[in-house]
């Protein structure tokens, strides 16, 4: 019926088979504004993708797709720190690569996280115990209504836990265009996570450093070049010290992670093992069998078997610990994205 539509399938991760009625590949800001503005002449839904490693496309999406692939990097220095200007279409993965290659220092726990650099401050990407924040210094964005720029600075991007203000006020209608970084050049290795423990902090370097991230991340992770998913689905719950303890009492081994403001992060991906839902399938999309929090697309998943799944998961979780996870993954309908827990419920 859609003989026009193009396929979003490898646009995305999770690699499930969908279509746009247009996709265009962005190289410029001019270009942004132009298919932006003729995209809302022509009234159809628009949508800024990145690499579509954080999306889940519902159904064909009735509009225009704009690939975001504004480059450039350019690094200047003073006597303290590295300062790299950005171009939100730039591969993530790529310039941790591009910075350690060059001795500029502090991204290597970030490595082998998938997107554009463009989408790292909208979830505060985060992993092996640092997040984008620690590494932000501004953010540009262009406000698609008015065609006006501005920047904010770190502390004005509210970057919390997989959060940011671009989840909330800049959600729609607003588009990332740089990203500006500053790290320190006097390099202070974070060594705290998973097998990291096990690096000396006096004789470590920064390459081992990108290496046991990689490492682990193969290991832990299914790589959606093999076989696709976004991540993590779901987020890790963050509840009162209270709940926590409550449940710990009952679950002794259960994995907590205190935090600043007094409540405690939980592993989902804990909670999700312990109902003992590893490797259940509904159609073509399963939980990963290694990582409870993967949701993968084993064989032809459709988006309808993905949400079936999620919402089991999601239901099987609240019923056994009487919390609700919410999805990490932004959910995309024919017109635009919709809230992603009115769609589990
Ligand atoms: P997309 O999926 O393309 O877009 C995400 C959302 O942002 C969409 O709503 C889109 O419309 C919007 N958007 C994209 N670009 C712009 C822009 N320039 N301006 C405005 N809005 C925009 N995340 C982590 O935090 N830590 C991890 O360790 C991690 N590991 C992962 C491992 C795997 C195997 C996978 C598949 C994903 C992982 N993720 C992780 C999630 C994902 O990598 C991040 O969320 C990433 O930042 C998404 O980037 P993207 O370019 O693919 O975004
Ligand atoms: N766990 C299990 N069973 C599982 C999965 C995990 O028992 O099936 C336990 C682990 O043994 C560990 C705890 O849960 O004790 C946490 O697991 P892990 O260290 O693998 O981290 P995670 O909470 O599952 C988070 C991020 C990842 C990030 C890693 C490393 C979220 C939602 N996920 O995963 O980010 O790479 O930590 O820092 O915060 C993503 O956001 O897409 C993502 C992959």
């Amino acid at each position: 019926m859609y003989n026009s539509y193009k396929s979003l399938t490898g646009f995305t991760t999770f690699k499930i088979n969908t279509q746009a009625k247009n996709i265009t590949t962005i190289k410029s800001i001019d270009t942004l504004v132009d298919e932006w503005h003729h995209a809302v002449c022509r009234q159809e839904p628009v949508l800024i993708l990145g690499e579509g490693s954080n999306v889940l496309f519902l159904e064909d999406f009735a509009g225009t797709v704009l690939l975001n692939r504004i480059k450039g990097i350019v690094v200047t220095e003073d006597s303290v720190s590295w300062r790299l200007h950005v171009g939100s279409g730039e591969n993530w993965h790529k310039l941790v690569k591009y910075s350690l290659k060059h001795g500029i220092l502090g991204l290597e726990n970030l490595a082998l996280i998938l997107g554009c650099v463009g989408s790292a401050p909208i979830q505060n990407i985060g992993a092996y115990g640092i997040d984008f924040k620690r590494v932000c210094e501004y953010v540009d964005v262009l406000n698609l209504y008015t065609n006006k720029y501005f920047r904010l600075m770190a502390e004005e991007c509210y970057f919390g836990y997989r959060d940011s203000i671009f989840i909330h006020k800049y959600r729609y209608g607003y588009a990332i265009i740089a990203v500006g970084l500053i790290l320190n050049k006097k390099w202070n290795p974070i060594l705290n996570y998973g097998d990291l423990v096990k690096l000396s902090p006096k004789t470590v370097t920064p390459r081992q450093v990108f290496n046991y991230v990689c490492n682990m991340r193969r290991i832990k992770l299914p790589n959606p070049k093999k076989i696709g998913n976004v991540g993590s689905f779901f987020k890790n719950p963050i509840v009162s010290s209270l709940f926590a303890t409550k449940i710990k009492s009952q679950y002794p081994k259960m994995p907590t992670y205190p935090q600043i403001s007094g409540d405690v992060k939980l592993a989902a991906g804990w909670l999700i093992d312990s109902c003992a839902l590893k490797g259940l399938r509904i159609g073509g999309a399963a939980v990963d069998r290694k990582q409870a929090l993967v949701i993968i697309n084993l064989d032809h998943a459709t988006s309808n078997d993905v949400i079936k799944l999620a919402r089991l998961v999601r239901n099987c979780v609240a019923q056994k610990f009487s919390l609700w996870l919410e999805p990490e993954v932004r959910f995309i309908s024919s017109v635009g994205e919709v809230n992603a827990i009115e769609v589990l419920s």
